[in-house]
């Protein structure tokens, strides 16, 4: 028996959101915004946060700063139930935020990734990695050094014996290098959205695509927004439909969310195609209600949701 279920390695930010601002920002000027809110962001803590609130004994390894942006991170995980004895608080680095201005469907992100980009292999005591079953990685671009470690760490991951999922989200620098020939043997399941894997393979289709990471890759599930996912094994592919919700509240963190069911599911010793269905309906339960984790308060108002929106009985 392990102490955790899931370990969540990967980054750690506030999100500062300024509503209903009057015109876009000019320099030299200033103006009010209505509205403003600071919750935890990064799409590494929604999974966790998520995740844990599907069932999982689930621990956040991630660097903060020793600052009151860092308090604020650490309470958001406490009260969602993520374990934070694993954070590493540092003196000489601030909390990464992302200011995000939002104007009615559009949005401007500044994101300052601080204390997240300096965390890397030697920050990773094997220790941790031994306490838990699994270990799911994200957000490999945003975190430099991460990024420039990937292997080292990955390596480092299946040695202390856990399985291994790894979903990539955007690189802001659209650079997209990642070597799926010396990463991907060692990833249990990697969950990247078609734009990602087509970018990372440099292909203009899912079917190329999968094509170039076949080779290399154990499963793969390939996340396509409201169409729903594919998951694509050595021997076979398997498309779920999206369980679609016609009333989208708004779409942060869907892939996250996707990412929890899914994992739940693994880590629990279902079969793929139960994890994929619990995939589709996670995510598409993230879009009822405001934000990433807003439709998973609590496992009652998951299940709720799932039969209320999409006449799925769920058992958590
Ligand atoms: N409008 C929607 N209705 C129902 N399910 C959705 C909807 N949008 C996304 N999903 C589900 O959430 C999953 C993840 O969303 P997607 O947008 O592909 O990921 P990402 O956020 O990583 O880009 C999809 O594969 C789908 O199953
Ligand atoms: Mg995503």
């Amino acid at each position: 028996m392990k102490k955790f279920d899931i370990l969540a390695l990967g980054e750690l930010n506030v999100d500062l959101l300024l509503n209903r601002i009057g015109g876009f920002p000019e320099i030299g000027k200033e103006i009010f915004a209505q509205e403003m809110t600071l919750t935890l962001g990064s799409s590494t803590a929604i999974f966790a946060a998520n995740a844990a609130t599907l069932g999982p004994k689930v621990s956040f390894l991630g660097m903060i700063g020793r600052d009151s942006f860092g308090d604020v991170v650490k309470s958001s995980l406490r009260q969602r139930k993520v374990d934070i004895s694993n954070l590493i608080e540092v003196d000489d680095a601030a909390t990464g935020l992302t200011a995000i201005l939002n104007y009615d469907n559009d949005r401007a992100n500044v994101t300052y990734p601080g204390a997240m980009s300096r965390m890397g292999v030697k920050d990773i005591r094997p220790e941790i990695i031994r306490e838990a079953k699994h270990v799911h990685i994200s957000s490999i671009f945003l975190q430099e050094t991460l990024h420039r470690e990937l292997y080292e760490i990955v390596k480092l991951v299946k040695d202390c014996g856990a399985t291994l999922s790894m979903d990539v989200q955007f690189d802001p620098e659209e650079t997209w290098e990642f070597d799926c020939a010396q990463i991907l043997p060692l990833v249990d399941i990697f969950m990247p959205n078609e734009q990602e894997l087509m970018a990372i393979t440099r292909k203009d289709s899912v079917e190329e695509a999968v094509a170039v990471i076949r080779p290399y890759a154990n499963v793969t599930v390939v996340k396509m927004g409201t169409r729903g996912s594919l998951v694509v094994t050595r021997e076979q592919e398997h498309f779920l439909p999206a369980m679609l919700n016609k009333s989208v509240v708004d779409a942060i963190g869907a892939g996250d969310s996707y990412n929890a069911g899914f994992i739940t599911g693994y880590v629990q010793g279902k079969d793929l195609e139960t994890c994929q269905w619990l995939g589709n309906l996670t995510g598409a339960i993230n879009t009822t209600a405001a934000g990433g984790t807003g439709a998973f308060s609590s496992k009652e108002a998951v299940c709720q949701a799932a039969q209320q929106y999409f006449g799925q009985k769920l058992v958590l």
